[in-house]
């Protein structure tokens, strides 16, 4: 069975337009190693999911892209990467002794404030996956963000701690290590309890809004292709996409 190595070899990089993009251009210029990581200092083009940007403080945070090949997964599974690194990310920030959360499909929280992001870009052949490039974007060492980003935190803001980021790259990629080699392993329903044991709001009486309006309820699964499972007050079970619910707890 593949075990994976992370980080080895690291592409430090001071300036790029997105570790993501750098990483499909890296790939394209000959054989890679699995487990590649590229690491910037800045982007002048940081990617969001959903098309949005992802906007950093210049030296301050952890901005990276690991490029894996993971050609045992059928695409029709792609989300338990996504599981697999939100579970990773979140075992390093607790392993700090902070109590964060899984906002699906696979944000990071910590009290209501988002501290990381997860932008996964894959390429399938034949039914499987071919590559895939992980952008991780972890706020550390930020501690004043611009107003139009919604709800921010940072590592530092959370235990007024200031973090070497090379050392908090190292530890993150350790965390990050033990869930990869689950899926590597095929150990899917490990991969998903984990999950759900982390998500956020998981069977707690919530509020929804969708296309059709607001009503009450509660997030029951996420399923294997990734939509989240939400069963209303009435009994209707309804299914989503990304960006096609909202959601809070009831208060
Ligand atoms: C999100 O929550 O919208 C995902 C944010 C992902 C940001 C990271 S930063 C490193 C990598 N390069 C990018 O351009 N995006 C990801």
């Amino acid at each position: 069975m593949k075990r994976i190595n992370l980080g080895r070899p690291l592409v430090q990089l001071q300036t790029v337009d997105s570790t993501n993009q750098y990483a499909a251009r890296y790939m394209r210029q000959g054989p890679v190693t699995e487990g590649t990581v590229i690491l910037a200092e800045h982007q002048t083009s940081g990617r969001g999911q959903g098309g949005s940007q992802w906007v950093s403080e210049k030296g301050s945070n952890l901005l990276f892209s690991i490029i894996l090949k993971p050609d045992f997964l059928p695409a029709y599974k792609q989300f338990y990467l996504s599981m697999s690194i939100a579970t990773g990310i979140h075992h390093y920030i607790s392993g700090l002794g902070i109590h964060a959360v899984i906002k699906w499909p696979n944000d990071l929280f910590i009290q209501g404030k988002k501290v990381a992001g997860i932008l996964i870009e894959n390429t399938i052949l034949a039914k499987y996956l071919n590559t895939s490039v992980i952008g991780i974007g972890l706020n550390v060492n930020q501690r004043i963000f611009p107003d139009d980003i919604p709800g921010p935190t940072s590592l530092s803001i959370e235990t007024g701690a200031t973090f070497d980021l090379s050392e908090s790259l190292k530890e993150l990629l350790i965390c990050l290590k033990s869930p990869l080699n689950n899926l590597y392993q095929g150990k899917f329903a490990l991969i998903r309890s984990s999950y759900l044991n982390l998500l956020w709001l998981l069977n707690t009486p919530s509020v929804f809004t969708d296309r059709t309006g607001t009503f009450k309820g509660r997030i029951v699964d996420v399923a294997d292709t990734g939509e989240l499972l939400v069963v209303t007050n009435q009994g209707e079970i309804r299914s989503y996409g990304f960006k096609e619910v909202t959601f809070q707890e009831e208060v």
